[in-house]
C-alpha cells in the first residue's frame, strides 16, 4: 500500500490522539486509517488469494460473476478487529456469537428484544447482492438474509420515526480494535425509514448458503446494496426508530469524507480520489462504477429531489 502520511489524510484534531495510536500499532499503513475501505490501490494486495471466480458459479442481477467464498472471508474491513484487511479473519475466529439478542426500539409502540433463534426463523431467501466499498474495490455476495421492513413492522414503528440507527456490539474485550480510544465506538450506522423499508435492503444472517463468519459481521448485519459498503453494519445488537438523522460511525470520524447517504455516485469524488471506477477483487483492470451499483430501477425515486451531489 503507498504510503501517505497521516496529517495527508487526517482531520487535524484527529491527528494528534491517531499519533498515539499509530505508535502502538503494528506495521498499519496511515493511508487506511480514516478511508472506510482503505486507500485505493492498483492492483491486488499480496498475501491473500484472489482467485477469479469460476465461470461455472452463479451470477448475480447484471450478469457478473460472484465472489469466491475464500475471498469474501479473507479480505474485510472490521476496524472492532484490526485496520488491515487481512488480519480481520484470524482476529475474529474466536468470537462470540451465542447467545445473541437484537434491542429494537425508540419511536415504535412495541420495544422488543429478539434473540437470535426467532430472528433466523424470519423466511429465509437467498439475494445476490454486489457489495462496493467505498473508492477502491467491490465484490459479488450471495447473502442469504431477509428484508429489514419484516423486523420493523414487529414493533409498530410510530408517525414521528424518520431514521433508524444501528448499532454494533461494544466488547473491548473481545474487539480489541474498540481499545483505541480515537475512534467513536460503538460502530454506528443509519438508514432514512423509507430506505430501511425498502425491499432491497435486508438484515444478512448467512452467504453462500452457511451462517455468515465473524470477520462478515456474525451473527447479523445489515445490507443495502445501492449504497457503498461501509454503510452495512456488522453484529448488530440494537435498532432504534428516531425523529433526528443518527451521526453514523464514518460521519463522526471524518465529517469531511463521508456523509449520511453513502448512495453509490460515480459523478461524486471523494475528496482524496475519484469514484468514477472500481476494482473488482479478482480482476486485474478497473470497471466503471455504476450509480446506485445497478439498482438505480428499483431506488432512484427514493431520492428524486435531493441533490446527491450535497447529499453524499
Ligand atoms: N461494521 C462494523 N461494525 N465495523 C466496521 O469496521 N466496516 C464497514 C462495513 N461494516 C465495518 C462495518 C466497511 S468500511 C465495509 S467496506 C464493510 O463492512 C465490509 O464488509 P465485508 O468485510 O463483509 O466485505
Amino acid at each position: 500500500m503507498e504510503k501517505i502520511s497521516a496529517s495527508e489524510i487526517t482531520p487535524e484534531h484527529l491527528y494528534l490522539t491517531r499519533r498515539q495510536f499509530i505508535a502502538t500499532a503494528s506495521a498499519v499503513a496511515a493511508g487506511a486509517l480514516l478511508s472506510a475501505c482503505g486507500a485505493p490501490t492498483p492492483t491486488p494486495t499480496s498475501g491473500v488469494a484472489l482467485p477469479a471466480p469460476k465461470a461455472s458459479q452463479a451470477a448475480d442481477e447484471l450478469g457478473d460473476k460472484l465472489t469466491p467464498y475464500d475471498t469474501i472471508t479473507n479480505y474485510n474491513n472490521y476496524y472492532e478487529f484490526s485496520l488491515d484487511k487481512e488480519s480481520v479473519a484470524p482476529l475474529s475466529k474466536n468470537f462470540r456469537t451465542s447467545p445473541w439478542t437484537v434491542q429494537v426500539g425508540g419511536l415504535v409502540n412495541q420495544p422488543r428484544t429478539f434473540g437470535l433463534e426467532e430472528l433466523l426463523k424470519f423466511e429465509q431467501e437467498e439475494r445476490i447482492y454486489r457489495l462496493r466499498c467505498v473508492e477502491a474495490w467491490s465484490m459479488v455476495i450471495p447473502w442469504i438474509g431477509f428484508p429489514l421492513s419484516k423486523l420493523l413492522a414487529q414493533v409498530d414503528p410510530l408517525s414521528k420515526a424518520k431514521y433508524v440507527r444501528f448499532e454494533t456490539l461494544y466488547d473491548p474485550k473481545q474487539m480489541p480494535g474498540q481499545q483505541n480510544s480515537f475512534m467513536d465506538w460503538p460502530y454506528v450506522e443509519g438508514l432514512r425509514l423509507d430506505e430501511a423499508m425498502h425491499d432491497l435492503t435486508i438484515l444478512a444472517t448467512g452467504l453462500y448458503g452457511k451462517p455468515l463468519p465473524p470477520q462478515d459481521g456474525a451473527p447479523i448485519r445489515l445490507i443495502v446494496p445501492w449504497k457503498y459498503g461501509f454503510k452495512g453494519i456488522k453484529s448488530i445488537v440494537k435498532i432504534d426508530l428516531v425523529e433526528e438523522m443518527p451521526i453514523s460511525f464514518w460521519m463522526a470520524s471524518a465529517p469531511h469524507e463521508y456523509g449520511f447517504y453513502a448512495n453509490v455516485n460515480p459523478d461524486v469524488s471523494h475528496p482524496r480520489w475519484s469514484q468514477a471506477t472500481e476494482r473488482r477483487i479478482g480482476e486485474l483492470s478497473r470497471r466503471k462504477t455504476i450509480l446506485f451499483n445497478g439498482y438505480a430501477d428499483q431506488v432512484a425515486q427514493l431520492y428524486a429531489g435531493l441533490d446527491l451531489r450535497k447529499n453524499y
